[in-house]
């Protein structure tokens, strides 16, 4: 009710007054409580929609926004319950039923799922009130990690694909290095960040830490390999470890 009144008050204000009524306004938009939600492609997804204020609700609604018109999904109502649009039948369905509160879930989403979508409380006196609610998909990063060792060259190439795409960063010692990044989006929706790292002098890595730094939304992860001449070079690298080890585990022994 108040929200339609401030509605009709605002055609006949001017700017100035408008500043005032804007408060209330976006109060009245802020009636419904949701929540976007960051999901994993092909699992499922929930949206929730939850009305502040107790309402006389009459139906449930969820719309996807699309470019042209929003397009009906499901509804909920006392009479009817559950209603699934055809084109939706065995992809989602309410699984809170409420007219307060109603979550919709997708029960494996695929990338046609990303998009925002819209709940609307068809109410009793004050019309419908409405929520937005959004759904973006990721993939975790898959990270290959290698490299080849020639007398005069090494190359170290760090591959990583994930939704949305990563990012590639080296941490690595020494001068002559020069990298190189390529990137390439796959129709499944993720992207393929390779970056090679060619290095001039091979003799000053061998035996060294090379990480590739894989960024994707927000978290930092190391991948880590030892650059080893060949088996010998592999295997002295294990006996250091070990020998750390024994090392470590007499210190920590005379300590007690
Ligand atoms: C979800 O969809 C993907 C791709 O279509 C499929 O590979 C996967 O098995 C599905 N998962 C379930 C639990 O149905
Ligand atoms: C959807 O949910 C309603 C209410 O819980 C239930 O009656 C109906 O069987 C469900 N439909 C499917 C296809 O799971
Ligand atoms: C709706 O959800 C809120 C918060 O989770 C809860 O406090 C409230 O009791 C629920 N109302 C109904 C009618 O289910
Ligand atoms: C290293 O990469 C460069 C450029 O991608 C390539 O020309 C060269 O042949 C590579 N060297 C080795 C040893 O793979
Ligand atoms: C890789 O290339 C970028 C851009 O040319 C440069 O800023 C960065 O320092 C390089 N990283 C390494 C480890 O050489
Ligand atoms: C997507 O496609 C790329 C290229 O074909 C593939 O490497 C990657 O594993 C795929 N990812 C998923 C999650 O299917």
């Amino acid at each position: 009710m108040q929200c339609l009144v401030f509605r009709r008050l605002v055609c006949h204000l001017s700017t100035f007054q408008l500043i005032w009524f804007l408060a209330p306004l976006i109060l009245c938009r802020a009636q419904v409580v949701t929540q976007d939600v960051r999901g994993l492609l092909n699992t499922p997804a929930s949206l929730r929609c939850s009305l502040k204020n107790p309402q006389e609700v009459l139906i449930v609604t969820w719309q996807k926004i699309k470019a042209v018109s929003p397009e009906n999904m499901i509804t909920y109502s006392e009479n009817h319950g559950v209603v699934v649009q055809p084109a939706y039948k065995d992809k989602i369905n309410i699984t809170q039923l409420g007219l307060m509160n109603s979550t919709i879930t997708f029960w494996n989403t695929t990338l046609e799922d990303e998009a925002c979508y819209k709940c609307l409380f068809n109410t009793f006196g004050s019309g419908k009130i409405s929520g937005i609610a959004c759904l973006t998909l990721f993939v975790q990063p898959t990270v290959f990690l290698h490299y080849k060792l020639s007398e005069d060259h090494l190359n170290i190439t760090c591959s990583a694909n994930a939704r949305p795409a990563p990012m590639i960063s080296w941490k690595v010692f020494g001068s002559g290095i020069e990298n190189s990044t390529e990137i390439v989006s796959h129709p499944n929706g993720t992207t393929s960040v390779t970056s090679i790292l060619q290095i001039k002098d091979p003799k000053t890595q061998v035996g060294k830490d090379v990480i590739c730094q894989v960024l994707h939304l927000g978290t930092v992860t190391d991948y880590r390999e030892t650059v080893n001449k060949g088996k010998r070079g592999f295997l002295w690298s294990h006996l250091w470890t070990h020998t750390c080890k024994v090392v470590n585990a007499l210190q920590s022994l005379l300590a007690s």
